[in-house]
């Protein structure tokens, strides 16, 4: 009964859409598809939700959403309508995204610009290191700082709205946009975009939690459904979207692809059910760009801002699902109230009032769509000394894997190679495309491909930055970008006391296709040879030192064992200090802290796997059948030996823990119904008891009762702690009843399991406890 009200509503609301109103339905064919679509309801189903909940005026949004309904309330219709659809799309629009000023209310539009790394296609700005490598530093100072920085220098530029961060779990091996996230754990994903977004948005520019929901892979992202049950939703997928609510997000960008069958711009169980009902989101819902697939639906559906609104890319015929044409003609035949182009308006003014954007907020001064012209680029720089926190985040997210006798630092070498094309200049440095739209394998890689990326001021590639650190040293260098002639680097390998092969793996987005990778890699293996050009190395010298940047896994296993290769460093996509961050480690003027966001196999059958290339279905269904074991919980789950776990990374010096206790706090009646209040605190010593001075992340994992069906390892809390050696710190985490919980799907909500929790400090998601108690 309920699916066939859910069918029933759903053609309803399609009926009343103006771009299918003319489709006829007869009663018999209404009936063969509303059995069609019972008989697929439990594999796919998005339930209709409306209407859509509007914005309120409570917690730290009630001045700003008071203020848009003060200000609206002098608006017309159409003036409110018109904040609601992008305009100016290209040239004379100035950013990739933008509303037009309003003259009659004096609003002066809105410039929405990418990338979750920096501002994109501009120039005088940095490149930061992108979300993999911040979830790789583990530690919330960072991750807010670089938000601070790129958050100036957003504002720098006049950019209203930043279109980052991205926050997709990495769930498949190969997902293109892997590397836009923070990893592969809804709570380190949360962590992340909490502290991204805090720090964003303190220098006054509104950040985008993006893609809503289920964009976890780019093959086919505009056509496949994402197929999830609603307690993964909950649990895995929707968590770091919740914890961007919390951080007071601005804004949320819809997903391309469906979601159990319903387009994300338009999916109202979504929109209005989960994101502005059960999460209470104040802001915009925007879509990406031409990712609205209607106009009545979305709008009832929950979207606020069609993006980029004019033309419409799906026609390109100059015409908009939306434009206030559109709005107007939905309210005036009935088919959408005004109250609705209303809430549109009023959170959009509300996220504008929230940062501070209605006063001295700088004009956009570059021109996105022509970096040469002299009439619309100020050439404004704000880079400010960003460079100083770029290289320290490069170096706090190297992961160390492996390095047999302590073969790094590397100790005054008396002879260096350094080989592999990724430890060279780019060949394209400097052409404002060659981020966005990668050719192929061309100089060290420090970011994806895709509107992730954006435009590097510089570059330090590696070798550069190891013949200058070497220099005092009197190392004598020896370097060769030849990934394929492997007779040539054996003969050159022999006789160093190191070397140190580079190599690299890319993806991007599905906005070209590199290599013919469409955005999702065809295979993770190393690119351009670099697993035989690291055998032709170790055949040859003792003392190989791997050093691999890539988006996310990679496969180590035709070497990882090799006895001559004696360390691996795992340097991710570090941005524009990249060959700076990796010399600091190598030579140890910095201890690795960089802990792995998600773990590699050593069979390539236990991970997920993407969409392959050669699928070609027009709306392939990707199920999410692994439901909560995502990562290393699918590992724990079937006792299955990863290469490298989840939170694993070695240090220069070593670390102990010790003392766990376990303390429940006496809360006010109020924190005690807040779901997400600290209710325990787990406390322990770290101790550094080696001889050099490091930083630690210990790692708090939840072992939940048996009736609650979670995977048997989850993790929720962590902290970085810096010590010298010999010295302890106290830690403690906290924990709160939303920590213990799972999602009820029949009582939708919260439930804490009843039973006892195994709280478990360890150095990684499968190492044995270091120390475990209960709650
Ligand atoms: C991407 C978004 C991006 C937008 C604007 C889309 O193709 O999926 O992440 O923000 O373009 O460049």
């Amino acid at each position: 009964m309920l699916h066939l009200l859910g069918a029933v509503a759903l053609v309803a609301i399609v009926s009343t859409s103006p771009e299918v109103a003319a489709f006829p339905l007869s009663l018999s064919s209404f009936a063969a598809s509303a059995n069609r679509l019972v008989a697929r309801a439990d594999a796919v189903y998005s339930p209709p939700v409306y209407p859509t909940p509007e914005t309120r005026a409570t917690g730290d949004w009630t001045v700003a959403v008071n203020k848009a309904k003060a200000e609206l309330s002098t608006w017309t219709l159409a003036e409110r309508a018109a904040l609601a659809t992008g305009d100016l799309w290209q040239p004379p629009g100035l950013c990739v995204g933008n509303v037009k000023p309003i003259a009659s209310t004096g609003f002066p539009g809105l410039c929405l610009q990418d990338a979750p790394v920096g501002v994109r296609v501009a120039d005088l700005v940095s490149a930061f290191p992108s979300g993999v490598n911040v979830a790789a530093t583990f530690d919330r100072t960072l991750m807010f700082s670089r938000g601070l920085a790129m958050g100036n220098e957003f504002k720098g530029k006049g950019v209203n709205i930043a279109l980052g961060p991205g926050m997709n779990p990495a769930r498949t091996a190969e997902g293109g946009r892997n590397w836009e996230g923070f990893g592969a754990d809804p709570y380190l994903q949360g962590e992340a975009a909490y502290q991204t977004i805090t720090g964003m948005q303190a220098s006054g520019v509104q950040a985008t939690a993006k893609h809503f929901i289920g964009n976890e892979e780019e093959h086919l992202r505009i056509e496949s459904s994402s197929n999830i049950d609603d307690r993964t939703l909950h649990e895995i997928y929707l968590h770091p979207f919740l914890r961007s609510v919390q951080a007071n997000v601005a804004n949320v960008m819809t997903a391309y692809n469906q979601i159990n069958g319903s387009w994300a711009a338009q999916n109202s169980k979504l929109n209005n059910g989960i994101l502005k009902g059960e999460l209470g989101f104040s802001g915009t819902v925007m879509s990406d760009w031409a990712g609205a697939r209607s106009g009545l639906a979305s709008a009832l559906g929950g979207l606020d801002m069609n993006m980029p609104g004019v033309p419409n890319w799906l026609t390109f015929d100059g015409t908009s699902y939306w434009g206030v044409d559109n709005l107007l003609k939905m309210v005036s035949n009935g088919s959408m109230p005004e109250s609705r182009v209303t809430d549109m308006a009023t959170r959009i003014l509300s996220s504008w009032y929230l940062l501070g954007q209605d006063v001295d907020f700088p004009a956009t001064n570059f021109n996105g769509w022509d970096l040469t012209d002299e009439a619309t680029n100020q050439h404004v720089n704000v880079q400010d000394d960003h460079y100083k926190l770029i290289r320290q985040m490069g170096s706090s997210a190297t992961v160390l894997l492996k390095n047999t006798n302590n073969a790094l630092p590397l100790k005054n070498p008396k002879s260096l190679l350094v080989i592999g094309d990724d430890a060279f200049p780019s060949s394209k440095n400097g052409d404002p495309n060659f981020y966005t739209y990668r050719g192929g394998n061309d100089g060290t890689l420090a970011v994806g491909w895709g509107s992730g990326a954006n435009d590097f001021p510089y570059l330090v590639d590696p070798l550069s930055a190891i013949i200058a650190r070497s220099a005092s040293l009197k190392t004598n260098v020896t370097s060769s970008r030849n990934n394929f002639d492997l007779a040539a680097a054996g003969a050159l390998a022999g006789g160093k006391d190191a070397a140190l092969v580079f190599i690299n793996s890319n993806s991007g987005e599905a906005v070209s296709i590199v290599d013919g990778n469409d955005g999702d890699r065809n295979n993770i293996s190393a690119w351009g040879g670099g697993d035989q050009l690291v055998l032709a190395v170790a055949a040859k010298n003792k003392n190989t030192i791997v050093i691999v940047h890539s988006v996310g896994v990679m496969d180590t296993e035709l070497w990882i064992d090799h006895p001559n290769v004696t360390a691996v460093v795992w340097a991710g996509l570090p941005g524009q200090e990249s060959g700076n961050s990796c010399a600091d480690v190598l030579f140890g003027d910095v201890n690795p802290s960089g802990r792995l966001p998600y773990t590699i196999a050593k069979d390539q059958s236990h991970y997920v796997h993407a969409t392959p290339l050669s699928n070609t279905e027009s709306h392939p269904q990707v199920t999410y059948s692994e439901k909560l074991n995502v990562d290393y919980r699918h590992f724990a789950a079937n006792n299955l030996k990863p290469r490298f776990p989840f939170g694993f990374g070695l240090s220069y010096t070593k670390f102990s823990y010790s003392g766990l206790s376990i303390k429940t706090l006496s809360l006010t009646s109020a924190q005690t119904t807040d779901l997400h209040a600290p209710k325990y605190t787990v406390n322990f010593t770290v101790q550094n008891c080696g001889s050099v001075s490091g930083e630690d992340v210990p790692q708090l994992y939840l072992t939940f009762p048996s009736s609650a069906s979670e995977p048997p390892r989850v993790l929720r809390g962590f902290t970085k702690v810096s010590l010298a050696a010999g010295k302890s710190v106290s830690v403690s985490l906290a924990l709160s009843t939303y920590d213990l919980s799972i999602w009820d799907v029949v009582k939708q909500k919260w439930v804490k399991p009843s039973g006892t929790f195994k709280v478990v400090v360890a150095t990684d998601a499968l190492a044995a406890a270091s120390l475990s108690g209960s709650i």
